[in-house]
């Protein structure tokens, strides 16, 4: 059997081309010729008829499945018009890029999340209105969080300890053009979340992880993961995530609220594995394959 796995040629990474190269390795164990395909190696385009087609740039066998780990969001609604099964969806990829539009899926589905306000539409760089940010800051506390709302890594959050803080980061943002959410900062989670690992319907498993010198808990600020059992609040409250935002397989990020509730800080669709395998001693890219074999067989 022949599946692709989709990456992004352009963005050099390490660890997303070692996790690409070991979906690679894990196929070879199961049969699978997995192609590891960059994006800019198949040009999507539409003939006179309004067809979807694609220009190939190397010799690709037609895959049973493919594997998205890229955001190019257009490119994979594209492969799936031409009938090709992508995992994950091109619309729960797009829901998940953006952390705003995460928030704005997730809600009205009773799941806990922080106090959140999306960017306002904006041109010519600058809102150019005090109160409407004054207003925002006011409502979400004190310290407040930003993230940029295409950001990674923790490297696009941002904790915000006063007012004027606020403003400037604000109109940086604004002036670079940038989308973003502004959160209430819940700060009985300072340096640590948890990372649930999802496939199918199922929890995988999950990892502490916690860092001694930043708020954030990515293990690129420097935390450190270990393996935990979840609470049955800690997995429904992951699951129903999951699924409402339509995923095959998804890294739910959740905060400890007050009395250690759960709270969701973010989903991922393309997540990082490597840290929670190593910690784990399995394959997540197996479980992966096999997922995705179960769907298209
Ligand atoms: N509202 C919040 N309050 C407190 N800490 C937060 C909040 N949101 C995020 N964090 C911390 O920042 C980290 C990075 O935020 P996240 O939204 O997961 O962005 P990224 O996509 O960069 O990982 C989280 O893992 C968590 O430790
Ligand atoms: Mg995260």
């Amino acid at each position: 059997m022949t599946g692709w796995i989709i990456y992004n040629g352009t963005l050099n990474v390490p660890k997303i081309l070692k996790l690409v190269d070991s979906l690679v390795e894990e196929g070879k164990k199961l049969n699978i010729k997995l192609e590891a395909v960059k994006n800019a190696e198949i040009i999507p385009m539409y003939l006179k008829n309004g067809e979807a087609e694609l220009i190939y740039l190397k010799k690709l066998e037609e895959p049973k499945f493919i594997i998205f780990w890229d955001k190019d969001v257009l490119l994979a609604k594209h492969l799936e018009k031409m009938g090709f099964k992508v995992f994950n969806s091109s619309e729960s990829i797009k829901n998940c890029d953006h952390k705003g539009l995460m928030h704005l899926v997730l809600s009205n589905n009773n799941i806990s999340m922080p106090r959140t306000i999306l960017s306002p539409m904006i041109f010519d760089y600058s809102l150019n209105s005090e109160d409407y940010l004054v207003k925002c800051y006011e409502a979400l506390g004190e310290s407040v969080i930003i993230k940029e709302s295409m950001g990674s890594f923790g490297m696009q959050v941002y904790l915000i300890n006063n007012r004027e803080e606020f403003i400037n980061k604000v109109t940086e943002l604004n002036k670079r053009n940038i989308d973003f959410i502004i959160q209430e900062n819940i700060k009985s989670s300072f340096g640590r979340d948890i990372r649930v690992n999802i496939i199918g319907d199922k929890v995988i498993g999950a990892m502490l992880r916690e860092s001694e010198k930043d708020f954030r808990a990515n293990i690129s600020q420097g935390g450190k993961g270990r393996l935990i059992d979840l609470t049955v609040e800690q997995e429904l409250l992951a699951l129903k995530a999951h699924k409402a935002l339509g995923l095959d397989f998804s890294g739910v990020d959740l905060l400890f609220g007050e009395n250690n509730k759960p709270i969701l800080c973010e989903v991922n669709s393309n997540l990082n594995f490597l840290s929670f395998e190593e910690l784990w001693g399995k394959s997540f890219g197996r479980k992966i394959l096999e997922y995705v074999l179960g769907e298209v067989l």
